[in-house]
């Protein structure tokens, strides 16, 4: 049986999936992922915390062979990266109970068929002894499903928490180590997964902060041996605290709209102002989330295409309305051929996000030197903007 120890009686037993380099047919995974499944012997019953992504079913029940029995089997958050090994794993283990919150009870009925008869709920606070050791389930409802919880184990001072504080990387290295990589990775799993939540979320810390843990143990990614680092840097993330920073995502097709984002990237530096450019032909979306984490305004650059703005800067568009960032403000400049409503298109398409718009500069054609100077006072107004939020 392949297990890394965490703690005595306490052991990691999931999968590393190093070559997965999409989630959700969306997300972009550069390093891979790893679905974490917990072992936990107590001195009378043995649980499992969360499975494994089916695609990975048989190495996974394979490995669990040897096991003769498992009381409990846990499951944090219903989606199928870690439920979906369930249905296999309860005909292995006949006789265990699964656990999960009441929330989750219907959803893993629905999505997998799970027999009713076999599912055992926890209230919010409630515990679960395995004699020695005992596991206690705090709701943490939208990270980034309304059934998510998490598991508190007081005896060996560990929190359990599936998809929260998690990130996405596969590895040979069980704990975080401070290792820089591993918080880069946990950002653009906040923002491309938890971002929309950022209220839930921040009620969410503060339940756990009640709680006395010194290992945090996601269901991606390595543990977090350093707990305070991830708590503190989700407390910044859901923060109202913005950056002195503008995002521009945009697409070009003749050179006209780059050679305007050019010109009003190189105004805002000036005026420092820190950017980011996102060229939509080749952007990493999960960098583009990155980027909105804390960026204080959007400034969205799109040709016209069929009178409204380019399908690249839609889907784009679209992503970021999803995502729901903390922007103050929003802008749009490009440029036409004839005519447009490219401008109304791009503000369409951002319905969630409670930004104030400070206008918009789109030429004809190539950009002249009136539009220019409109790029030129669209900087001052952001700069300004910045330096009374900042
Ligand atoms: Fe890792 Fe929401 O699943």
């Amino acid at each position: 049986m392949y297990s890394r120890k965490i703690r005595t009686g306490i052991d990691e037993v999931g999968i590393q999936d190093w070559g997965r380099r999409l989630f959700d047919s969306l997300i972009p995974l550069p390093d891979g992922t790893s679905y974490n499944s917990y072992l936990i012997k107590g001195s009378a019953k043995t649980a499992i915390i969360d499975t494994v992504d089916p695609a990975f079913a048989e190495i996974y029940l394979e490995n669990l062979s040897e096991l003769k029995n498992i009381d409990y089997i846990i499951t944090l958050h219903s989606e199928q990266d870690h439920s979906g090994t369930l249905p296999m794993l309860m005909k292995q283990y006949p006789s265990a109970e699964l656990i999960c919150s009441p929330k989750a009870k219907d959803l893993l009925i629905d999505h997998l068929m799970l027999d009713p008869a076999k599912i055992r709920t926890m209230d919010d606070g409630e515990l679960l002894s395995l004699g020695d050791k005992s596991l206690q389930f705090i709701h943490t409802p939208w990270v980034h499903w309304p059934e998510t919880m998490v598991a508190y184990l007081a005896e060996d001072r560990i929190l359990f928490s599936c998809d929260f504080l998690g990130s996405h990387s596969a590895g040979s290295e069980l704990f975080d180590n401070d290792d820089p990589a591993v918080m880069e990775a946990a950002k653009r799993y906040y923002a491309e997964i938890m971002m929309p939540f950022k209220s839930a979320i921040r009620a969410n810390l503060k339940k756990v902060r009640e709680l006395d843990f010194d290992l945090v143990a996601p269901s991606h990614g390595p543990l977090w041996n350093h707990p305070e680092k991830i708590l503190t840097a989700y407390e910044d993330w859901v923060s109202d605290r913005v950056s002195n920073k503008v995002v521009i995502p945009f697409i070009s097709m003749h050179g006209s709209t780059a050679r305007m984002v050019d010109y009003f990237s190189k105004e805002l530096i000036k005026r420092k102002v820190e950017v980011e450019l996102f060229d939509l032909t080749v952007t990493d979306i999960g960098k583009l989330a990155m980027a909105l984490v804390d960026a204080a305004t959007i400034v969205i650059g799109s040709p016209t295409v069929h009178m409204g703005p380019h399908p690249f800067v839609a889907n784009a568009a679209f992503l970021a309305n999803a995502l729901k960032p903390k922007a103050r403000y929003a802008a749009v400049i490009g440029s036409y051929g004839w005519a447009t409503k490219m401008v109304d298109g791009v503000l369409g398409l951002l319905p969630n996000l409670k930004v104030e718009v400070l206008g918009s500069v789109v030429c004809k054609g190539l950009a002249k030197d009136a539009d220019f100077a409109e790029l030129s006072k669209l900087a001052d107004l952001i700069a300004e903007k910045h330096k009374a939020l900042i």
